[in-house]
């Protein structure tokens, strides 16, 4: 680092009159509020009936990466219905899960009030890259007043998976949600069996084309010519359709420079510390 040579002549000029220990308590109030806005482990620990996904979410390593995030809603799903990822691989459960990550806030209020009846949103699935198909959207459609199904946008993909309640909200950063069933995009796994869907609002569900090899290979022809309609890119942020609640405890953006901020004045500053005490 080049704080070699800044030193001496910082050490210099302070002649030790600053009151270091009031700097070195900046310092650290400053490091305690520099964490990360949540952290989705946390805030699932405190409801044991999604503790299965909470492991998951662990498993496939996707909480640094949720954790980043300013903007974001996870779909879970309770211990009783988890039984579609028992067993699965890594990298499988990983793309899986991915598809219940999506990039950006939707809290129950939020999906009530779409502009549209139906409309597609984009999952952290999409941003892998890895994605074909539409299997990097979900498809929500609103039956009724107060139901909401969901399910992949992948052609031939039932809207198996209806809203059933918000386990935590933090707006308009965080939103985690029930959803009923896990959402497996047809293909996503390597196979082409349609995950057991046995919810609701299901339409009759099409056999897949019994023909086809399971290969989940690029040979693949793309289905019917899908337009993303992707609805929420277009209405912007929606900060205007909400209460005011949300800037009580909405500390930093720039979290990661504060941090290492942080990280540098405590260095210094013990430096100078150690420095002054030879
Ligand atoms: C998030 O919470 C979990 C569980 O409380 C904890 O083990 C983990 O260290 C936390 N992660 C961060 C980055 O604070
Ligand atoms: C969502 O799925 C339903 C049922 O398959 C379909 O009718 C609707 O067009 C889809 N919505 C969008 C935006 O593609
Ligand atoms: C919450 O999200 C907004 C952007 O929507 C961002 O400006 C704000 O910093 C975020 N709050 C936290 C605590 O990260």
């Amino acid at each position: 680092m080049k704080m070699s040579v800044a030193f001496p002549a910082v050490i210099q000029n302070m002649k030790m009159s600053v009151p270091l220990s009031l700097l070195l308590l900046l310092s650290l109030s400053l490091a305690i509020h520099t964490t990360d806005a949540f952290n989705i482990t946390a805030m699932l620990e405190k409801y044991p009936d999604y503790s299965t996904f909470n492991s998951y979410l662990t498993q496939a390593n996707l909480v640094s990466e949720i954790n980043s995030r300013q903007t974001i809603t996870v779909l879970a799903v309770d211990n009783s219905n988890i039984s579609p990822l028992a067993g699965k691989p890594l990298p499988v459960l990983k793309n899986i899960i991915s598809v219940h990550v999506i990039l950006d806030y939707y809290d129950v209020a939020k999906l009530q009030k779409l502009s549209k009846n139906s409309v597609l949103l984009t999952t952290l699935f999409q941003s892998s890259g890895l994605a074909q198909n539409h299997q990097g959207f979900i498809n929500v459609t609103k039956l009724g007043s107060d139901s909401i199904a969901m399910g992949s946008a992948a052609p031939g993909a039932p809207l198996g998976s209806n809203l059933v309640k918000s386990i935590v909200s933090q707006p308009y950063n965080i939103s985690v949600l029930q959803v009923s069933h896990i959402i497996v995009p047809p293909g996503i796994d390597g196979s082409r069996s349609t995950a057991p869907q046995s919810s609701p609002p299901a339409p009759p569900t099409p056999t897949p084309k019994s023909g086809r090899a399971p290969t989940p290979s690029t040979t693949k022809s793309v289905a019917p010519a899908l337009a993303p309609i992707v609805d929420d890119l277009a209405d912007g942020p929606d900060l205007a359709d909400a209460p005011n609640e949300d800037k009580a405890d909405a500390p930093s953006g720039a979290s990661a420079l504060h941090v290492s901020l942080a990280v540098v004045v405590t260095m210094v500053l013990s430096t100078l510390y150690l420095a002054s005490r030879i």
